[in-house]
Protein backbone atom coordinates (compact mmCIF):
# COMPACT_ATOMS: atom_id res chain seq x y z
CA UNK A 1 0.00 0.00 0.00
CA UNK A 2 1.42 3.08 -0.81
CA UNK A 3 1.58 6.35 1.27
CA UNK A 4 4.19 9.60 1.77
CA UNK A 5 7.23 8.84 2.91
CA UNK A 6 10.33 11.96 3.48
CA UNK A 7 13.08 11.85 0.45
CA UNK A 8 16.19 13.15 1.41
CA UNK A 9 19.87 13.52 -0.28
CA UNK A 10 22.99 12.68 1.51
CA UNK A 11 25.75 14.65 0.06
CA UNK A 12 28.48 12.18 0.25
CA UNK A 13 31.25 13.92 -1.44
CA UNK A 14 30.36 17.23 0.79
CA UNK A 15 31.33 20.24 -0.03
CA UNK A 16 34.15 19.16 -2.60
CA UNK A 17 34.96 18.42 -6.26
CA UNK A 18 31.91 17.03 -7.60
CA UNK A 19 32.13 14.66 -10.58
CA UNK A 20 35.79 14.38 -10.21
CA UNK A 21 37.15 10.69 -11.23
CA UNK A 22 33.57 10.75 -13.33
CA UNK A 23 33.52 11.88 -17.22
CA UNK A 24 30.61 14.36 -15.29
CA UNK A 25 33.79 16.51 -14.89
CA UNK A 26 34.28 17.49 -18.52
CA UNK A 27 31.05 19.52 -17.49
CA UNK A 28 33.82 22.39 -16.25
CA UNK A 29 31.53 23.01 -13.05
CA UNK A 30 33.96 25.01 -10.90
CA UNK A 31 33.27 22.97 -7.13
CA UNK A 32 34.39 25.98 -5.38
CA UNK A 33 31.90 28.21 -6.59
CA UNK A 34 28.41 27.97 -4.93
CA UNK A 35 26.38 27.35 -8.90
CA UNK A 36 26.50 23.48 -8.73
CA UNK A 37 25.14 23.29 -5.65
CA UNK A 38 22.28 25.67 -6.36
CA UNK A 39 21.46 23.64 -9.21
CA UNK A 40 21.43 20.75 -7.69
CA UNK A 41 19.54 22.17 -4.46
CA UNK A 42 16.81 23.52 -6.62
CA UNK A 43 16.47 20.50 -8.58
CA UNK A 44 15.98 18.50 -5.04
CA UNK A 45 13.61 21.22 -4.24
CA UNK A 46 11.21 20.73 -7.36
CA UNK A 47 11.44 16.75 -7.03
CA UNK A 48 9.79 17.31 -3.63
CA UNK A 49 12.70 16.25 -1.30
CA UNK A 50 13.19 17.59 2.36
CA UNK A 51 16.04 18.28 3.40
CA UNK A 52 19.84 17.61 1.83
CA UNK A 53 22.72 16.50 4.68
CA UNK A 54 26.29 17.66 3.46
CA UNK A 55 29.20 15.43 4.79
CA UNK A 56 32.03 16.79 6.20
CA UNK A 57 35.54 15.95 7.48
CA UNK A 58 37.27 19.04 8.56
CA UNK A 59 40.49 17.04 8.73
CA UNK A 60 42.90 15.45 6.00
CA UNK A 61 43.76 12.47 8.01
CA UNK A 62 46.84 11.15 9.65
CA UNK A 63 49.92 13.18 8.08
CA UNK A 64 51.50 9.54 7.22
CA UNK A 65 48.28 9.17 4.46
CA UNK A 66 47.47 12.24 3.61
CA UNK A 67 48.05 12.11 -0.03
CA UNK A 68 45.70 8.66 -0.09
CA UNK A 69 43.30 11.14 0.99
CA UNK A 70 44.20 13.79 -0.88
CA UNK A 71 45.06 11.99 -4.59
CA UNK A 72 41.78 10.80 -6.06
CA UNK A 73 39.82 13.36 -3.72
CA UNK A 74 38.18 11.35 -1.94
CA UNK A 75 39.03 12.42 1.64
CA UNK A 76 39.72 16.25 0.65
CA UNK A 77 39.85 18.79 -0.12
CA UNK A 78 36.89 19.92 1.25
CA UNK A 79 34.99 23.57 2.48
CA UNK A 80 33.48 24.11 4.68
CA UNK A 81 29.50 22.78 4.34
CA UNK A 82 28.15 25.31 6.49
CA UNK A 83 29.22 28.46 5.01
CA UNK A 84 27.43 26.62 1.75
CA UNK A 85 24.60 26.37 3.48
CA UNK A 86 23.27 30.09 2.97
CA UNK A 87 23.71 30.24 -0.92
CA UNK A 88 22.09 26.74 -1.20
CA UNK A 89 18.85 28.68 1.42
CA UNK A 90 19.09 31.59 -1.00
CA UNK A 91 18.56 29.24 -3.90
CA UNK A 92 15.29 27.45 -2.42
CA UNK A 93 12.11 28.68 -0.12
CA UNK A 94 11.55 25.23 0.95
CA UNK A 95 14.45 22.48 1.26
CA UNK A 96 15.99 21.84 4.83
CA UNK A 97 19.70 21.77 4.35
CA UNK A 98 21.79 20.06 7.08
CA UNK A 99 25.60 20.62 7.20
CA UNK A 100 27.90 18.48 9.13
CA UNK A 101 28.81 19.94 12.32
CA UNK A 102 31.53 18.06 15.12
CA UNK A 103 31.12 18.79 17.93
CA UNK A 104 34.92 18.44 18.83
CA UNK A 105 35.31 21.74 16.53
CA UNK A 106 32.63 24.38 17.65
CA UNK A 107 32.18 25.85 21.28
CA UNK A 108 28.73 25.34 21.84
CA UNK A 109 28.13 29.05 22.18
CA UNK A 110 29.30 29.87 18.95
CA UNK A 111 27.39 26.66 17.65
CA UNK A 112 24.27 27.93 19.26
CA UNK A 113 25.03 31.83 18.22
CA UNK A 114 25.83 31.01 14.41
CA UNK A 115 22.97 27.87 14.26
CA UNK A 116 20.36 30.56 15.49
CA UNK A 117 21.27 33.09 12.88
CA UNK A 118 21.04 30.25 10.06
CA UNK A 119 18.20 29.21 11.54
CA UNK A 120 16.26 32.78 11.60
CA UNK A 121 17.96 33.53 7.95
CA UNK A 122 16.16 30.34 6.11
CA UNK A 123 12.71 30.90 7.78
CA UNK A 124 13.52 27.72 9.84
CA UNK A 125 15.02 24.82 7.41
CA UNK A 126 18.73 24.66 8.92
CA UNK A 127 19.32 21.17 10.10
CA UNK A 128 22.63 19.80 12.01
CA UNK A 129 24.66 16.75 11.17
CA UNK A 130 25.78 15.85 14.60
CA UNK A 131 28.94 13.77 14.22
CA UNK A 132 31.08 12.18 16.65
CA UNK A 133 34.47 11.07 14.74
CA UNK A 134 37.47 11.66 16.98
CA UNK A 135 40.44 11.37 14.31
CA UNK A 136 40.43 15.07 13.56
CA UNK A 137 40.49 16.38 17.30
CA UNK A 138 44.09 17.12 17.31
CA UNK A 139 43.51 20.22 14.92
CA UNK A 140 40.69 22.10 17.25
CA UNK A 141 43.16 21.02 21.10
CA UNK A 142 45.88 19.13 22.35
CA UNK A 143 43.46 17.45 24.06
CA UNK A 144 43.71 13.52 24.36
CA UNK A 145 41.64 12.00 21.70
CA UNK A 146 38.33 10.39 22.81
CA UNK A 147 37.33 7.05 22.69
CA UNK A 148 34.03 5.90 20.88
CA UNK A 149 31.75 6.30 23.59
CA UNK A 150 33.56 9.09 25.39
CA UNK A 151 32.89 10.96 22.03
CA UNK A 152 29.04 10.14 22.86
CA UNK A 153 29.19 11.63 25.88
CA UNK A 154 30.50 14.72 24.47
CA UNK A 155 28.21 15.15 21.67
CA UNK A 156 25.34 15.10 24.15
CA UNK A 157 26.85 17.11 26.57
CA UNK A 158 27.72 19.60 23.26
CA UNK A 159 23.53 19.47 22.06
CA UNK A 160 22.27 19.83 25.75
CA UNK A 161 24.64 22.75 25.84
CA UNK A 162 23.28 24.24 22.65
CA UNK A 163 19.45 23.76 23.76
CA UNK A 164 19.81 25.34 27.03
CA UNK A 165 21.10 27.82 25.15
CA UNK A 166 18.67 28.41 22.33
CA UNK A 167 16.13 28.11 25.35
CA UNK A 168 17.95 31.31 27.36
CA UNK A 169 14.97 33.26 26.36
CA UNK A 170 11.76 32.18 28.21
CA UNK A 171 8.15 32.77 27.20
CA UNK A 172 7.53 36.48 26.92
CA UNK A 173 11.20 37.64 26.83
CA UNK A 174 10.65 39.10 22.82
CA UNK A 175 8.46 42.36 23.51
CA UNK A 176 8.74 44.29 20.52
CA UNK A 177 5.74 46.17 21.57
CA UNK A 178 5.78 50.04 19.55
CA UNK A 179 3.72 51.74 22.56
CA UNK A 180 5.75 50.68 25.78
CA UNK A 181 8.99 51.36 23.48
CA UNK A 182 10.71 47.84 24.81
CA UNK A 183 12.13 45.35 22.60
CA UNK A 184 13.03 42.83 24.99
CA UNK A 185 12.79 41.62 28.46
CA UNK A 186 15.57 40.83 30.24
CA UNK A 187 14.33 39.62 33.37
CA UNK A 188 13.29 36.80 31.15
CA UNK A 189 16.21 35.20 30.46
CA UNK A 190 18.04 32.64 32.14
CA UNK A 191 21.51 32.92 32.77
CA UNK A 192 22.63 29.28 31.74
CA UNK A 193 25.76 28.80 33.89
CA UNK A 194 27.18 25.08 32.45
CA UNK A 195 30.53 23.52 33.93
CA UNK A 196 30.51 20.42 32.45
CA UNK A 197 32.90 17.63 31.62
CA UNK A 198 33.83 18.82 28.38
CA UNK A 199 32.66 22.71 28.01
CA UNK A 200 32.03 25.28 30.34
CA UNK A 201 30.02 28.74 29.22
CA UNK A 202 27.31 31.31 30.43
CA UNK A 203 24.56 32.23 28.59
CA UNK A 204 21.74 33.22 27.52
CA UNK A 205 22.40 33.57 24.11
CA UNK A 206 22.59 36.55 22.25
CA UNK A 207 20.31 35.68 19.67
CA UNK A 208 16.57 35.43 19.15
CA UNK A 209 14.45 32.61 20.17
CA UNK A 210 13.03 30.71 17.04
CA UNK A 211 9.14 30.82 16.07
CA UNK A 212 9.03 27.40 14.19
CA UNK A 213 11.23 25.27 15.73
CA UNK A 214 14.96 24.97 16.70
CA UNK A 215 17.05 23.66 13.79
CA UNK A 216 16.52 19.63 13.04
CA UNK A 217 19.11 17.06 14.87
CA UNK A 218 20.32 14.49 12.11
CA UNK A 219 22.25 11.89 13.73
CA UNK A 220 23.98 9.02 11.52
CA UNK A 221 26.26 6.50 14.18
CA UNK A 222 24.84 3.44 14.04
CA UNK A 223 26.76 1.49 16.83
CA UNK A 224 24.16 0.59 19.82
CA UNK A 225 25.06 3.93 21.50
CA UNK A 226 24.87 5.64 18.02
CA UNK A 227 21.21 4.50 18.24
CA UNK A 228 20.47 5.73 21.58
CA UNK A 229 21.61 8.94 20.95
CA UNK A 230 19.23 9.26 18.13
CA UNK A 231 16.37 8.49 20.12
CA UNK A 232 17.35 10.15 22.51
CA UNK A 233 18.00 13.42 20.41
CA UNK A 234 17.45 13.33 17.39
CA UNK A 235 15.06 14.67 14.78
CA UNK A 236 16.02 12.55 12.21
CA UNK A 237 18.27 9.72 12.03
CA UNK A 238 20.93 8.39 8.93
CA UNK A 239 20.26 5.14 8.83
CA UNK A 240 22.72 2.12 7.27
CA UNK A 241 21.32 -1.51 7.57
CA UNK A 242 20.40 -4.54 5.38
CA UNK A 243 16.96 -3.24 3.46
CA UNK A 244 15.01 -6.68 4.95
CA UNK A 245 12.05 -6.81 6.95
CA UNK A 246 13.52 -8.37 10.02
CA UNK A 247 16.12 -5.72 10.00
CA UNK A 248 14.27 -2.52 9.25
CA UNK A 249 11.91 -3.25 12.03
CA UNK A 250 14.76 -4.20 14.51
CA UNK A 251 16.59 -1.31 13.31
CA UNK A 252 13.98 0.84 14.00
CA UNK A 253 12.77 -0.63 17.45
CA UNK A 254 15.98 -0.28 19.08
CA UNK A 255 15.76 3.36 18.38
CA UNK A 256 12.01 3.75 18.88
CA UNK A 257 13.01 2.63 22.47
CA UNK A 258 15.79 4.76 22.90
CA UNK A 259 13.29 7.67 22.18
CA UNK A 260 10.50 6.24 24.60
CA UNK A 261 13.27 6.16 27.32
CA UNK A 262 14.15 9.70 27.35
CA UNK A 263 10.63 10.37 27.58
CA UNK A 264 10.03 10.84 23.78
CA UNK A 265 7.77 9.40 20.92
CA UNK A 266 8.32 6.89 18.80
CA UNK A 267 7.50 9.62 15.96
CA UNK A 268 9.61 12.38 16.91
CA UNK A 269 12.20 10.86 15.19
CA UNK A 270 12.42 10.26 11.29
CA UNK A 271 14.25 7.44 10.47
CA UNK A 272 15.55 7.67 6.72
CA UNK A 273 17.63 4.75 5.14
CA UNK A 274 20.29 5.32 3.07
CA UNK A 275 20.16 3.96 0.02
CA UNK A 276 22.55 4.78 -3.56
CA UNK A 277 20.51 3.57 -6.36
CA UNK A 278 21.58 2.55 -9.75
CA UNK A 279 18.66 3.67 -11.98
CA UNK A 280 18.35 1.89 -15.49
CA UNK A 281 16.19 2.49 -18.66
CA UNK A 282 15.05 -1.11 -18.50
CA UNK A 283 15.64 -4.26 -17.01
CA UNK A 284 17.58 -5.52 -19.87
CA UNK A 285 20.27 -2.86 -19.04
CA UNK A 286 20.03 -3.55 -15.23
CA UNK A 287 20.55 -7.01 -15.61
CA UNK A 288 23.61 -6.44 -18.50
CA UNK A 289 25.09 -3.85 -15.43
CA UNK A 290 24.79 -6.72 -12.61
CA UNK A 291 25.91 -9.61 -15.15
CA UNK A 292 29.33 -7.60 -15.99
CA UNK A 293 30.34 -6.72 -12.31
CA UNK A 294 30.34 -10.55 -11.62
CA UNK A 295 33.81 -10.32 -12.93
CA UNK A 296 35.43 -6.76 -12.32
CA UNK A 297 39.13 -6.30 -14.32
CA UNK A 298 41.89 -5.18 -12.48
CA UNK A 299 41.23 -1.29 -13.80
CA UNK A 300 37.70 -1.77 -11.61
CA UNK A 301 39.80 -3.00 -8.70
CA UNK A 302 42.03 -0.52 -8.19
CA UNK A 303 39.42 1.89 -8.43
CA UNK A 304 37.69 0.80 -5.43
CA UNK A 305 41.08 0.06 -3.43
CA UNK A 306 41.96 3.23 -3.81
CA UNK A 307 38.32 4.66 -2.42
CA UNK A 308 39.40 1.99 0.37
CA UNK A 309 43.03 3.46 0.33
CA UNK A 310 41.56 6.90 1.48
CA UNK A 311 38.72 5.71 3.70
CA UNK A 312 40.90 3.65 5.70
CA UNK A 313 44.12 5.72 5.50
CA UNK A 314 46.15 2.91 4.68
CA UNK A 315 47.14 2.05 0.96
CA UNK A 316 45.74 -1.09 -0.75
CA UNK A 317 46.43 0.11 -4.22
CA UNK A 318 50.40 -1.44 -3.60
CA UNK A 319 49.37 -4.97 -2.41
CA UNK A 320 49.59 -7.82 -3.94
CA UNK A 321 45.76 -8.77 -4.93
CA UNK A 322 46.17 -12.26 -4.69
CA UNK A 323 47.45 -12.54 -1.43
CA UNK A 324 45.91 -12.42 1.76
CA UNK A 325 44.99 -9.09 2.90
CA UNK A 326 46.85 -9.17 6.75
CA UNK A 327 44.19 -6.81 9.36
CA UNK A 328 47.16 -6.08 11.26
CA UNK A 329 48.20 -2.89 8.58
CA UNK A 330 45.73 -1.02 9.61
CA UNK A 331 46.41 1.46 12.42
CA UNK A 332 44.89 1.22 15.70
CA UNK A 333 42.66 4.57 14.61
CA UNK A 334 41.28 3.49 11.34
CA UNK A 335 37.71 2.38 12.18
CA UNK A 336 37.27 -1.17 13.65
CA UNK A 337 33.77 -1.73 11.41
CA UNK A 338 35.41 -0.26 8.32
CA UNK A 339 37.57 -2.95 8.22
CA UNK A 340 34.80 -5.46 9.02
CA UNK A 341 32.93 -4.38 6.16
CA UNK A 342 35.65 -4.83 3.79
CA UNK A 343 36.72 -8.08 5.06
CA UNK A 344 33.20 -9.55 5.27
CA UNK A 345 32.67 -13.35 6.33
CA UNK A 346 35.10 -14.23 3.41
CA UNK A 347 38.02 -14.40 6.56
CA UNK A 348 41.15 -13.41 6.83
CA UNK A 349 42.53 -16.02 4.62
CA UNK A 350 41.25 -14.77 1.61
CA UNK A 351 42.83 -12.74 -1.46
CA UNK A 352 42.78 -8.71 -1.36
CA UNK A 353 41.20 -9.60 -4.80
CA UNK A 354 38.10 -11.11 -3.47
CA UNK A 355 37.15 -8.28 -0.44
CA UNK A 356 37.33 -5.90 -3.54
CA UNK A 357 35.68 -7.78 -5.92
CA UNK A 358 32.91 -7.97 -3.38
CA UNK A 359 32.02 -4.36 -3.38
CA UNK A 360 32.35 -4.08 -7.11
CA UNK A 361 29.38 -6.53 -7.28
CA UNK A 362 26.39 -5.34 -8.04
CA UNK A 363 22.78 -6.65 -7.90
CA UNK A 364 19.27 -6.76 -8.82
CA UNK A 365 16.80 -4.40 -7.02
CA UNK A 366 13.69 -7.35 -8.41
CA UNK A 367 15.22 -9.81 -6.19
CA UNK A 368 16.78 -7.72 -3.49
CA UNK A 369 20.48 -8.70 -4.36
CA UNK A 370 20.99 -4.91 -4.65
CA UNK A 371 20.05 -1.32 -5.77
CA UNK A 372 20.38 -1.72 -9.75
CA UNK A 373 17.27 -1.73 -11.59
CA UNK A 374 14.34 0.64 -12.86
CA UNK A 375 12.39 3.16 -11.63
CA UNK A 376 9.61 1.56 -10.89
CA UNK A 377 11.24 -1.39 -9.40
CA UNK A 378 12.78 0.94 -6.96
CA UNK A 379 9.14 2.60 -6.30
CA UNK A 380 8.53 -1.44 -5.28
CA UNK A 381 11.30 -1.15 -2.34
CA UNK A 382 10.24 1.98 -1.31
CA UNK A 383 6.59 1.08 -1.11
CA UNK A 384 7.57 -2.14 0.41
CA UNK A 385 9.74 0.25 3.49
CA UNK A 386 6.63 1.75 3.79
CA UNK A 387 4.64 -1.26 4.33
CA UNK A 388 7.58 -1.93 7.26
CA UNK A 389 6.73 1.06 8.70
CA UNK A 390 9.48 3.12 7.27
CA UNK A 391 9.70 7.05 7.36
CA UNK A 392 11.43 7.43 4.40
CA UNK A 393 14.85 7.20 2.00
CA UNK A 394 18.03 9.23 2.01
CA UNK A 395 19.52 8.72 -1.41
CA UNK A 396 23.24 9.00 -1.64
CA UNK A 397 25.85 10.42 -4.46
CA UNK A 398 27.62 13.42 -5.19
CA UNK A 399 25.64 16.88 -6.04
CA UNK A 400 26.20 16.75 -9.85
CA UNK A 401 23.25 17.76 -11.89
CA UNK A 402 24.56 14.28 -14.06
CA UNK A 403 24.24 12.54 -10.16
CA UNK A 404 20.99 14.21 -9.61
CA UNK A 405 19.00 13.67 -12.93
CA UNK A 406 20.40 9.96 -13.10
CA UNK A 407 18.54 9.22 -10.54
CA UNK A 408 15.72 11.37 -10.23
CA UNK A 409 13.89 12.28 -13.63
CA UNK A 410 12.13 9.04 -13.85
CA UNK A 411 11.92 8.37 -10.52
CA UNK A 412 10.07 11.15 -9.70
CA UNK A 413 7.02 10.69 -11.82
CA UNK A 414 6.56 7.51 -10.47
CA UNK A 415 6.74 8.28 -6.55
CA UNK A 416 4.17 10.82 -7.18
CA UNK A 417 1.69 9.05 -9.21
CA UNK A 418 2.23 6.21 -6.22
CA UNK A 419 1.55 8.88 -3.97
CA UNK A 420 4.88 8.16 -2.44
CA UNK A 421 6.18 11.79 -2.71
CA UNK A 422 4.88 15.14 -1.71
CA UNK A 423 3.91 17.41 -4.25
CA UNK A 424 3.45 20.23 -2.15
CA UNK A 425 5.64 21.79 1.43
CA UNK A 426 4.18 22.69 4.70
CA UNK A 427 4.55 26.07 6.46
CA UNK A 428 7.10 26.18 9.04
CA UNK A 429 10.35 24.81 7.33
CA UNK A 430 12.33 21.43 8.25
CA UNK A 431 10.80 20.77 11.05
CA UNK A 432 7.34 21.12 9.42
CA UNK A 433 7.81 19.52 6.80
CA UNK A 434 9.32 16.29 9.19
CA UNK A 435 6.14 16.45 10.96
CA UNK A 436 3.89 17.41 8.29
CA UNK A 437 3.21 13.25 7.99
C1 LIG B 1 26.10 7.03 7.22
C2 LIG B 1 27.12 7.74 8.06
C3 LIG B 1 27.48 9.04 7.75
C4 LIG B 1 28.44 9.70 8.51
N1 LIG B 1 28.81 10.96 8.17
C5 LIG B 1 29.85 11.53 8.81
C6 LIG B 1 30.35 12.80 8.38
O1 LIG B 1 29.85 13.42 7.42
N2 LIG B 1 31.41 13.32 9.03
C7 LIG B 1 32.00 12.69 10.08
O2 LIG B 1 32.97 13.23 10.64
N3 LIG B 1 31.53 11.50 10.54
C8 LIG B 1 30.49 10.92 9.92
N4 LIG B 1 30.03 9.70 10.36
C9 LIG B 1 30.67 9.08 11.56
C10 LIG B 1 29.75 9.04 12.78
O3 LIG B 1 29.44 10.31 13.29
C11 LIG B 1 30.39 8.22 13.90
O4 LIG B 1 31.54 8.89 14.40
C12 LIG B 1 30.82 6.86 13.47
O5 LIG B 1 29.85 6.27 12.63
C13 LIG B 1 31.06 5.98 14.67
O6 LIG B 1 29.87 5.88 15.42
P1 LIG B 1 29.00 4.55 15.39
O7 LIG B 1 29.92 3.47 15.83
O8 LIG B 1 27.87 4.82 16.33
O9 LIG B 1 28.52 4.36 13.97
C14 LIG B 1 29.06 9.05 9.61
C15 LIG B 1 28.68 7.74 9.93
C16 LIG B 1 27.72 7.08 9.16
C17 LIG B 1 27.36 5.67 9.53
Amino acid sequence: MSRLQHFGWFLARGFGPQGWGYPSWEWDYDWTRPDVYQEAARTLEQAGFDLVIIEDAPSLGSPETIDLRVRHAFGGPKHDPLLLAPYLFQATRHLGVVPTVNPAAVLPYTAARQFATLQHLSGHRLGLNVVTDTGSARHFSDAPQLGHDEAYDRAEEWLAGVRSLWRSWDEGALVADRGSDVYADGTRMRAVRHRGDHFAFDGPLNALPFEHGEPAIVSPGGSGRGLAFAGANSDVQLALAPLTEQSVRAYRSRIHEAAVGAGRRPDDIKILFAIQPVLTGSAEEADRIVAASADPDDTVLLQIARKQSSDLETDLTALDLDRPLDPSIFGGHVSRGSIQRLIGDRGEDAPLRAHLAALARAGRISDRSGFVGTAEEFADLIEELGDWGNDGVLLWGDFHPVTLHRTLDELVPVLRRRGILRREFADGGLQANLRSF
